[in-house]
């Protein structure tokens, strides 16, 4: 192990001196740029917290406008929503609180008397697994986090409703605001700079810290029209049935216990604050969130608030208790010990739903996704860094905790054992499918119509395949998945026919 790290480590900093060669003129004129990260990076897909070396992503928004020129293109689309209103006057915002202040969701009580969604507060939720854009980021040690318009207690509609969300990692903050009057929701996604990203030197204590949730040196706005053919798409998930359609919000543990979702009265949800209180202790604020009333996240209310603005129908949903009784059957230990794993027929028809392209991949069955040695570790380390023992530059990547054996059913890994043409199908299909807007170029690779693929885009998306992680044109993008090296060859063969 320890040999192949430094290996690669080499192999990057060689790239590094090459990237250092191209101009930034070479990314105006669309070239490409030279291929690697600008720093070593651990290998794509990493799952090791003890590897000193972090994995580098590709950026997702390179090529796109910026600040103000990238903010006139927003506005100019003329939408009418929370997100509108308040940015499109360009107001300063270095920080987390700064833009929940702005978007009206800002924690005006702060103290243990505060209330989740009552007493001016807006509403909040943790979730300790993600099935989103930051699924590799999200456990109960790095939560994601949402603020929202609060609901009353039940379902109800609520007229110009915001939500964001945020795990810490990826220097962003999704958003989706409903335009009161049409009642259209739009997604959005916030960039912001952090010092660290200028010279390429982000560590994980700048990225996985309070400090990524301030000092912001700049934001850019994108919606998901600028998004749409980039590897941080919002609609291919929250758009499933295609142009034309709907935007809806997602939330596929809606029912009572929300399995992944903070809650401290769920036998799930409290083991996963017990973890995430074990590393960050009970004074730290999590995206704005005030430590003082962290403990009082609840998935009921996200659920309210998502049924509320008529999203109660979710395709392929997780059915909360029926899989929690059926995991705690088979392994006994659960939810606070997952290993051995737990078994559920109920999850394992929705894995097979989504194995075949129709869905998006379903939450993982187990309540916690982590191993518990590298969790260990990883909490070690980050409570040492709250208590002033460990500095920031030599904190671990606390997001690297996964259960290995789990990964298959996370979908971060393909099936054991598929064959060619399921591997591509599985790793694929969410976003190459026959029900894009056919105008974006990813809609000419539909990989549930390999039959009548010409062979030169076959042959376009073998080499995708080859590319290096590190290139924002590799395919799978590493920020959802990377293909172990015997699925890879089966893909390339099914390619090959
Ligand atoms: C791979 C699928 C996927 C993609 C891509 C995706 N989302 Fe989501 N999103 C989800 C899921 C699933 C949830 C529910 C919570 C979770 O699992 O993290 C969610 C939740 C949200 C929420 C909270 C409200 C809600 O719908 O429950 C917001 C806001 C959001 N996403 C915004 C975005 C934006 C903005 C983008 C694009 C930049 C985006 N998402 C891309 C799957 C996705
Ligand atoms: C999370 C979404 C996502 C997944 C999963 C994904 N892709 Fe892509 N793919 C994109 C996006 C976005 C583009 C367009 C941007 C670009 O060209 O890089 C693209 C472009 C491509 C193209 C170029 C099509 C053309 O002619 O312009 C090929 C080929 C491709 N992907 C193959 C694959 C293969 C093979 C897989 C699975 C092993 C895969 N992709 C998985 C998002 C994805």
């Amino acid at each position: 192990m320890k040999r192949s790290t430094l290996v690669l480590g080499f192999a990057f900093a060689l790239g590094l001196a090459a990237a250092a060669c191209s101009s930034e003129d070479n990314l105006q004129n669309g070239e490409d740029p030279a291929p690697g990260p600008q720093t070593p990076s651990a290998p794509a897909g990493s799952n090791d917290p003890r590897d000193p070396l972090q994995e580098i992503l590709p950026d997702p928004l390179e090529g796109l406008p910026k600040g103000q020129e990238q903010l006139a293109r927003v506005c100019a689309r003329g939408a009418n929503n929370r997100v509108t209103q308040r940015l499109c006057a360009n107001p300063s915002i270095d920080s987390v609180e700064k833009l929940q202040e702005v978007l009206g969701l800002g924690f005006r009580n702060r103290s243990e008397n505060g209330q989740n969604g009552g007493g001016g507060n807006p509403a909040f939720a943790l979730l300790g697994h993600s099935s989103s854009l930051v699924a590799r980021s999200v456990s109960a040690i790095n939560p994601r986090a949402f603020v929202f318009t609060p609901p009353p207690g039940r379902p109800q509609r609520l007229p110009g409703w915001v939500v964001m969300g945020f795990a810490r990692g990826e220097p962003f903050v999704e958003i989706a605001a409903e335009d009161a009057q049409t009642r259209a929701p739009a997604f959005y996604l916030l960039k912001f700079e952090i010092a660290c990203e200028a010279d390429h030197s982000c560590k994980a204590g700048d990225l996985l810290t309070p400090a990524v949730e301030k000092g912001w040196k700049g934001w850019s706005l994108y919606d998901d029209e600028d998004l749409k053919n980039t590897l941080v798409d919002c609609r291919h998930c929250h758009q499933p049935d295609g142009p034309g359609t709907r935007m809806m919000l997602r939330m596929q543990e809606l029912e009572d216990p929300w399995t992944h979702w903070f809650r401290s009265d769920r036998p799930g949800g409290a083991a996963l604050i017990a973890d995430y209180l074990r590393a960050h202790g009970d004074k730290e604020d999590y995206f704005g969130i005030p430590a003082a009333i962290m403990q009082s996240s609840d998935g009921r209310a996200m659920e309210d608030f998502v049924k509320g603005q008529g999203f109660a129908n979710q395709p392929n949903v997780f059915d909360s208790p029926r899989i929690e009784n059926e995991v705690r059957n088979s392994s006994r230990a659960q939810p606070e010990t997952n290993t051995p794993k737990g078994k559920s027929q109920t999850w394992q028809r929705l894995y097979d739903a989504s194995f075949t392209g129709r869905f998006i991949p379903p939450p993982y069955h187990d309540v916690k996704v982590t191993d518990p040695d590298k969790l260990g570790f990883a909490t070690e380390a980050y409570a040492r860094f709250v208590q002033g023992k460990m500095s920031a530059s030599q904190l671990p990547d606390i997001r690297r905790v996964f259960l290995d054996e789990a990964l298959t059913e996370m979908t971060m890994r393909p099936k054991a054992g598929a064959t060619g043409r399921e591997v591509l199908v599985q790793t694929c299909a969410q976003c190459h499918n026959g029900k894009l807007d056919p105008s974006i170029s990813r809609a000419k690779f539909d990989v549930t119509a390999l039959d009548t693929m010409s062979p030169a885009m076959k042959q376009n998306a073998i080499a995708r395949l080859r590319l290096p992680a590190s290139d924002r044109r590799h395919m799978p993008p590493a920020l959802f998945r990377t293909l172990p090296a015997d699925a890879l060859d089966r893909a390339i063969a099914e390619l090959s026919k």
